[in-house]
């Protein structure tokens, strides 16, 4: 236990829990990115409903979504945390844990800010389809993230989170990490996009790009790209924003810092003492 609002406490202990020898590439640090980004990005502007606020995810309707496999994980590496500091909120825990799992990747630091309350049911929860679909293209993207209140530069800023971790044919249906080095937070994502050579993969499983690694021997690993992924170097104007950040290695930390920082406060409104009441949410309307 530590003194409420002690988040220096939270951090370390998130820290401490990064380090996972037998799942995945040895860290916790990719799936608590997603957990931030999931409980984040249902967020809809023009209803104003969604987002990070009330942790949603704790309940089926949200927390068995599809979309939201495999972050039962991140959640029960989170658990004891939440056990030992049983004042902070599951919704400031998640946000938290995602941007302190970026920075000890070696990612920027993110501005966070504390306040949110964990909903008491599952009356206030958005409807489930509100998080992008991996088999699609630029339009959807923009479908998706338009509704957040972002735009193309902000989404391919965004995607540069696919730094990070991999995906598992068992929750999403697609296979394999992006790049060599996904426990390390970089740029290399817009540079692999730009420079290899990505072709339909082999497989029977969903539609996904692959391609070999530079200098990869043939029992290493492939790359992957989604073509969410792929459809930042084909449009017209995602493409120069990839390219920037393949470029400029600081320029990207510096957007993405930025776009994260924004994302885990959407939809996030705190009253005068700071809180922002997951009970005082709208209710999402009936025809959405
Ligand atoms: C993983 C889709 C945007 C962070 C994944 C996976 C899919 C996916 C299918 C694999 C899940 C699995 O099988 O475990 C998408 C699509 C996006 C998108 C379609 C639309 C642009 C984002 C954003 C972030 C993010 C905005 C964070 C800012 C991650 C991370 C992983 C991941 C860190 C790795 C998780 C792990 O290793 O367990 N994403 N994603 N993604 N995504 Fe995204």
């Amino acid at each position: 236990m530590s003194q409420p609002g002690d988040f220096d406490a939270v951090r370390k202990d998130i820290i401490a829990v990064l380090k996972q020898p037998k799942y995945d590439d040895g860290s916790a640090g990719p799936v608590l990115v997603r957990l931030a980004w999931h409980a984040s990005g249902t967020y809809c502007k023009e209803t104003d409903t969604g987002g990070s606020n009330g942790a949603g995810m704790r309940y089926e309707a949200e927390g068995g979504d599809p979309a939201n496999a495999g972050l039962q994980h991140a959640r029960v590496f989170l658990e004891p945390i939440k056990e030992k500091h049983s004042w902070i909120t599951y919704a400031d825990l998640w946000t938290l844990a995602g941007v302190v799992a970026i920075q000890a990747m070696g990612g920027p630091e993110i501005q966070w800010k504390p306040g949110r309350t964990d909903f008491v049911d599952d009356s206030l929860l958005p409807p489930r389809g509100r998080l992008p679909d991996a088999a699609q293209a630029a339009d959807h993207l923009r479908h998706i993230f338009y509704r957040m209140g972002f735009n193309d530069q902000e989404i391919v800023a965004l995607s540069g989170a696919h730094n990070l971790g991999r995906c598992h044919a068992d929750r999403s249906g697609f296979e394999g990490p992006w790049v060599n080095s996904p426990t390390r937070f970089s740029n290399q994502y817009y540079k692999l996009l730009l420079k290899l050579q990505w072709k339909p993969k082999k497989w029977d499983g969903n539609f996904q790009y692959a391609a070999k690694a530079p200098g990869a021997d043939d029992d290493d690993e492939e790359l992957m790209m989604l073509p969410t992924d792929y459809a930042l170097i084909q449009d017209d104007k995602f493409r120069p924003w990839v390219q920037k950040y393949a470029e400029d290695r600081d320029l990207f930390f510096s957007d993405f810092a930025k776009v994260f920082a924004k994302l885990i406060e959407l939809g996030v409104y705190r009253d005068e003492t700071g809180i922002a009441r997951a009970d005082k949410m709208k209710k999402v309307p009936s025809e959405y």
